[in-house]
């Protein structure tokens, strides 16, 4: 027990209001990962106060507040809409609001493993497969170990594109389900979602369209190929209304087509002394708060809105697409489609006149824009998917377009000729200490004597050096379980009291 005396309300405020100027600034474009900002500032005052209405419900039950389910009809609805999911009939589109992107996955794969063990009884205690190409979200690898599927990553070429002939290659009866992506994260690539989806339906295996990031701008994107319900064989498809939906977090769509598939994502029990439980998704008690903002967003916004601030998304994207290609020594990944891109240093120029991503990122934060940094990371085939620095694009960023551009060119004159950082001498260390390939996991205290070595733990929230470049470079080389016990270990120290 503390013995500090207690604080009145407005100084608890402004402690917080101090707590969160050490945060990455979350309006106005500086930011290209996390956060996602209309740059309509009613929008966002609009999401508070539709928040602050619903503050005291509880999302577990509907038919105690009735007003959750009103929103999350109107949701479903809206998103059915946008995704062209059918109305009626058996095939029609049913759904869910949940938390956010990694529970809509979670339950996307707990719902067709439940259905592939129920197709027959030699299932019933076997291990099904979850097939995806390599840059599907990390929250499929997650749902795997939680609901006991393998995981099985196809490789993508070095671009992050997949080909529809290696992923229709590994469809089989002992998959439960198959991931595409629209557009995956790392890349923003499309995945070959017409291909995959059909070979899947001949089969009779489902198929998801993990949309989390893009299902609320493809829609109102020009030229994406078909991408939703409208294939046959989409089974589910997820969208995050606290992406491009601009809600607050917390908030996300899964729908299904067909009832059945839907009711299988349950929970329900009548198996215990307390009151009859049923919960659609993962969580029992939830708060109503992020589904009132999107739904006032939605109320408010309506799928013209929609449509004009993916226009802005779309002219942002092209303006720093240009701005990055313009500039000598790196180049975008692939051929996204939609508000994600990914640059990589160009490997056609020689290496002195060649931007390493990674220094690019860094430098980009000492010019005020934070974009991400993504590992290089080597497929089961050999095949290396580059580092990477990750931007996600978002309505604001139309307004700041010159700003960034310049910004960039600044960053990458200070990176160019720079070779990518060499991890050897923490990478020989490592292994002298037995973490190497094939060597043991660090434990906790273990973890945090070598992430104190490569120079964490400055303060406290400061734990991350300022330089993730090196970092990175080690992430990418260490054995897997090593470097995700030291990431997991850096997470865990940063919020120990
Ligand atoms: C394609 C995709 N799927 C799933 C997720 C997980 O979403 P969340 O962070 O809301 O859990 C993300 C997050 O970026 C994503 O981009």
């Amino acid at each position: 027990m503390t013995s500090e005396p207690r604080l009145d309300p407005a100084r608890v405020l402004d402690r917080l209001r101090e707590l969160r100027e050490h945060d990455a600034p979350t309006h106005g474009g500086r930011i290209l990962a996390y956060v996602y900002d209309p740059g309509r500032p009613e929008i966002d005052e609009l999401a508070h106060r539709a928040a602050e209405i619903a503050r005291p419900l509880n999302g577990l039950d509907p038919t105690a507040f009735p007003s959750i389910a009103a929103m999350e009809r109107d949701l479903v609805a809206f998103v059915r809409s946008a995704v062209h999911g059918p109305r009626f009939g058996p095939g029609r589109v049913v759904g869910s609001i949940t938390s956010g992107g990694t529970e809509s996955c979670l339950l996307a794969v707990k719902s067709a493993r439940d259905r592939w063990r129920a197709a027959s009884p030699d299932r019933a205690h076997a291990r099904p497969r979850l097939l995806a190409p390599a840059t599907a979200h990390a929250a499929f690898q997650k749902a795997a170990r939680a609901f006991d599927l393998d995981w099985d990553p196809v490789p993508c070429a070095a671009d992050g594109s997949v080909s529809a002939e290696s992923m229709l290659s590994r469809l089989d009866d002992d998959v439960a389900l198959v991931v595409v992506s629209a557009p995956a994260y790392p890349s923003g690539a499309v995945d070959p979602i017409r291909e995959v989806s059909d070979a899947a339906r001949a089969r009779g295996i489902d198929c998801h369209v993990d949309a989390c990031f893009g299902g609320l701008a493809l829609p109102w994107w020009p030229g994406v190929p078909v991408w939703d319900f409208r294939l046959p064989g989409v089974t589910s498809l997820s969208a995050d209304l606290h992406k491009f939906g601009f809600a607050p977090k917390g908030v996300s769509v899964l729908l299904h087509r067909g009832r059945a598939r839907h009711r299988s994502q349950f929970f329900a029990t009548t198996r215990w002394p307390g009151y009859p439980v049923v919960n659609p998704t993962l969580l029992g008690s939830r708060s109503a708060s992020p589904l009132a903002a999107a739904w006032a967003i939605v109320q408010h916004l309506g799928a013209d809105g929609y449509a004009e601030l993916t226009a802005r998304t779309v002219a942002a994207t092209r303006g720093i697409a240009a701005a990055a290609a313009a500039i000598e020594g790196i180049a975008v990944m692939g051929s996204p489609v939609g508000p994600a891109i990914a640059l990589v240093a160009d490997v056609s120029v020689p290496e002195v006149e060649r931007v390493d991503p990674h220094h690019l990122a860094d430098a980009m934060a000492e010019e005020g824009f934070r974009i991400q940094h993504q590992p290089g990371y080597v497929q089961a085939d050999g095949v290396r998917i580059p580092h990477s620095a990750h931007l996600t694009i978002t309505p604001v960023l139309d307004a700041v377009v010159p700003e960034f551009g310049a910004a960039l060119r600044r960053a990458a004159e200070r990176a160019r000729g720079r070779a990518p950082a060499n991890p050897a001498a923490a990478l020989a260390a490592m292994r002298l200490l037995g973490y190497g390939p094939g060597g043991r996991v660090p434990g906790p205290a273990a973890a945090w004597r070598i992430l104190r070595l490569a120079g964490a733990g400055g303060g406290s929230g400061s734990a991350v050096p300022s330089r993730l470049a090196p970092l990175m470079a080690l992430v990418e080389r260490l054995p897997a379980p090593v470097a995700e016990a030291l990431l997991s270990e850096l997470i865990a120290r940063v919020s120990e009291p």
